[in-house]
């Protein structure tokens, strides 16, 4: 906490009225996923503009579904960790309570989170590109050859969002809703450099909220939140919401 002082923070969390949390990559990082900024990051060893624009899909659609399979395979063997579990046990506990990620690894929804909003999409989903309007649940590893396709014949996509493309409006209207009701928005594990999901920790400040930034390292936001925890997600937010309780 590099703060005055916890107590605006734990009465909030003591009578939780109206809770937003955005997270990011970081607080899938200690179930094993890899973060995609920093050391080890997944943008490190790969051209991000290869594997998640639309450009670099069209040019090379095999070795984006090579990436994303490997992804998945590797998704697939991690499991929700301390935080996850910790914002699902939050949300039993408030009334308002809206988790909006990043992340599109479906470890909110494994934890138990009910209500996700997803402003990237999720990698366990695969949509047609042709527009048939065919969006598949598919958790079994790729048939090869690559890349999949649709009933109609057409090539598959991965359901998520890449550089250049438009989040669905209608969830990141029901974030930014959530945004800027809530009294408590909390930032959990990510970089906060991508828009426009970073500009709703802004709204949620801009509207009144206090702002809580999870994060061991620092970030843009770090000098505008109310209170910043430098450690990692599972630590904090399970304290935090065991604090919530006592
Ligand atoms: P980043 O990789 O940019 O940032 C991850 C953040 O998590 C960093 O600020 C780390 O310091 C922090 N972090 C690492 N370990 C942590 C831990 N144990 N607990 C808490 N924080 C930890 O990931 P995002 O901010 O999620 O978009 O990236 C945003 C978007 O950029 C992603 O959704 C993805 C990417 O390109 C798309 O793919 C469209």
């Amino acid at each position: 906490m590099n703060h005055s002082s916890r107590e605006p923070l734990l009465s909030a969390l003591a009578r939780p009225r109206c809770i937003a949390v955005m997270t990011g990559a970081g607080v899938s990082a200690e179930s094993g996923v890899p973060t995609f900024r920093g050391a080890g990051g997944l943008w490190n060893g790969h051209r991000a503009e290869e594997l998640a624009t639309p450009q670099g899909f069209a040019r090379d659609p095999v070795l984006v579904w090579e990436f994303y399979d490997q992804r998945r395979r590797h998704l697939g063997t991690c499991t929700p960790n301390p935080a996850h579990l910790a914002l699902a046990r939050l949300e039993q506990r408030c009334d308002d309570f809206s988790l909006i990620t990043q992340n599109v690894d479906g470890l909110h929804q494994a934890a138990g989170s009910r209500h996700v909003m997803e402003l990237h999409g999720n990698i366990w989903q695969l949509s047609c590109t042709r527009g048939c309007g065919s969006v598949e649940d598919r958790r079994a590893p790729m048939p090869l050859p690559l890349p999949p396709r649709c009933h109609c014949s057409a090539v598959m996509r991965p359901a998520v969002v890449w550089f250049g493309e438009s989040l669905s409006p209608s969830i990141f209207q029901a974030a930014a809703a959530a945004a800027a009701r809530a009294d408590l928005f909390m930032v959990v594990g990510t970089s906060s450099v991508i828009e426009p999901a970073a500009s709703l920790a802004r709204l949620a400040l801009a509207s009144g909220a206090r702002v809580v930034e999870v994060n061991p390292e620092e970030t843009p936001l770090s000098t505008l939140a109310h209170d910043v925890l430098r450690e990692p997600a599972a630590a904090a937010l399970s304290r935090l919401v065991g604090m919530e309780v006592t």
